[in-house]
């Protein structure tokens, strides 16, 4: 017998190691032939830590589990969920690139294979690189970490650069609120990401890649430490790429946790051992990267899609979407919510039906009242905008945007104010200090604030030109975007911003 129990993060903060523990004493005490499997999670992380026991080839899901049910699971008494494919959350999902994600030991490169692992890569190698270049702008993928930059063109102007060395970098210094994505794939699914950068490497004519994995991320790091160990052992890595006679290998290196190394430059700053602040654009990474030379800066996501789309071929993936939003999206839910998890769809699902049908609306089960999509940086949907399809245009023509796909949900208790106050709070803390109106508008946002929180009435045309001011002026996403959720929470929630003068009247 196979007992599945997570090793994920999320799923070891609720307790998985203690029930792993638990599940293999109980098995030796009984002598009984079952074989732990610490797989990846299955992303609904409410029923966390989440069992699945295989026999005869069919896996039944337990959960949440406690160590204290132990003996009632493997006495076959436990009340469980059935098959996991059939827990509606899950049945509602399109998962190309969470396919494996809690199915498989994340370090079984057999078992990667067997479920379709590595059939991406084979295929690139018989192709050249323009042509591996022209798959990807055939698929639609765009950057997932957030700005949606179409990435066979980012991969057209890396392939079309004459430099003797170029660079592969994965940006997996995902500091959203909200958003574990790259994380879960990083601890469920490694090998995909490895095998998104390799073929992404014989694209442009890389051989080197790296991955910036945030401290914060320690299970992360340590997962994709050993796969790029396995990888290598195997000759998925190294001098010969799978026999191809081509080149590839990758390292992992650990950023120290400030938000703005995200941003690509600051990252590549980071990466060369130098301060992490913004570079000015242009020169584009893609021509002036890592070490001056040509270098692919792709979100995790982006990177661990590849793979499926190279299996499938670009068509298949093409086909799901909305418009000019191609493909799935890994969307996080998180907040106030019943339902909280991973849920990869295809894009174009309404963000009411997201909050209210698929997560189940607040934990509370108080009303909902905003809804914060793409990260700190996101706008504030209100309720009134629920019809609004999950894709880029669409969100951008509600002055939102999604991001990193990360969906934080509020209910009617929130005071949006101190939401706005906490955005500029949050860009003056991590802003890198190189422009002035990020960091000297994002103390003066929060000052601001207070006075209206005070009563100046007044101080709302100030944090209106201000708001301007940074979304103009800022050099990066963090000061230009601040805007957003200050903007946003103004507009959709006036009564949170009527000063205590007008609210008496
Ligand atoms: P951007 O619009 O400046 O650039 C997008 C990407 O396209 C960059 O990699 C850029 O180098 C590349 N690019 C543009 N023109 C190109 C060309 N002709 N050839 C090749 N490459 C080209 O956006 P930026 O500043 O990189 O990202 C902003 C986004 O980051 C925001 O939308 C925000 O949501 C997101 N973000 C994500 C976070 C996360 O944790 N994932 C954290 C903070 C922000
Ligand atoms: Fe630095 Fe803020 Fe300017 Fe970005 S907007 S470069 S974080 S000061």
């Amino acid at each position: 017998m196979k007992i599945y129990v997570p090793r994920d993060s999320a799923a070891k903060a609720l307790g998985s190691d203690a029930v792993a523990a638990a599940i293999a004493a109980e098995a030796e005490a009984r002598g009984l032939d079952v074989i732990v499997i610490r797989n990846g999670t299955r992303g609904m992380i409410w029923l966390e830590p989440l069992v699945e026991i295989e026999e005869g080839g069919a896996r039944r899901a337990f959960g949440p589990v406690s160590p204290a049910d132990v003996p009632a699971l493997l006495d076959g008494t436990l009340e469980g969920l059935g098959k996991v494919d059939y827990i509606p959350f899950f049945a509602r999902q399109t998962r190309l690139t969470f396919a494996r994600c809690g199915l498989i030991d994340p370090l079984d490169l057999d078992a990667y294979e067997a479920h379709g692992g590595l059939a991406g890569l084979r295929r690139a190698i018989a192709m050249t690189g323009q042509q591996i270049v022209d798959e990807v702008k055939e698929s639609g993928l765009r950057g997932r970490g957030g700005a949606g930059f179409p990435t066979g063109i980012k991969w057209q102007t890396v392939h079309d650069a004459e430099a003797e060395q170029k660079y592969i970098v994965c940006n997996a210094d995902e500091g959203d609120s909200g958003t574990f994505a790259d994380r879960m794939i990083m601890e469920g699914d490694p090998f995909t990401l490895i095998e998104g950068m390799a073929i992404a490497g014989l694209a442009v004519g890389a051989t080197k890649g790296y991955v910036y994995l945030r401290s914060e991320y320690p299970d992360a790091i340590e997962v994709m430490n050993e796969a790029v160990r396995i990888g290598r052992a195997r000759g998925l890595l190294g001098a010969d790429v799978l026999g191809s006679g081509r080149a590839f290998d990758m390292e992992i290196r650990v950023g120290a946790g400030a938000y703005v190394c995200g941003e690509e430059t600051s990252l590549l700053n980071s990466l060369e051992g130098k301060r992490g602040i913004v570079r000015a654009k242009p020169p584009l990474p893609a021509l002036e990267g890592f070490l001056g030379k040509p270098t692919v800066v792709n979100n995790v996501i982006s990177l661990a899609t590849v793979p499926v789309i190279f299996e499938k071929g670009a068509q298949h993936y093409a086909d799901f979407g909305l418009g000019r939003s191609k493909g799935t999206m890994p969307i996080q839910i998180a907040g106030n919510v019943k339902h909280g998890g991973l849920f990869e769809t295809a894009f174009g699902m309404p963000l009411g039906e997201l909050v209210n049908d698929v997560a189940g609306g607040t934990a509370t089960g108080r009303p909902v009242k905003a809804v914060q999509v793409g990260g700190p940086l996101g706008a504030y949907m209100p309720p009134s905008k629920f019809d609004t399809p999950f894709a880029y245009e669409e969100f951008d023509g509600q002055g939102g945007l999604i991001g990193h796909a990360g969906v934080v949900i509020f209910d009617d208790t929130a005071d949006m104010l101190q939401m706005a106050r906490f955005a500029m709070e949050f860009c003056a803390v991590e802003s890198c200090g190189k422009c002035t109106p990020c960091r000297i508008g994002a103390v003066r946002g929060v000052e601001t604030i207070d006075r209206i929180a005070e009563g100046d009435g007044g101080a709302k045309e100030l944090l209106v030109d201000l708001c301007e001011t940074m979304k103009d002026g800022s050099l990066c996403a963090l000061g230009g975007f601040t805007p957003y959720p200050v903007m946003s929470a103004l507009e959709n929630y006036p009564d949170d911003f009527a000063t205590r003068k007008e609210a008496a009247e």
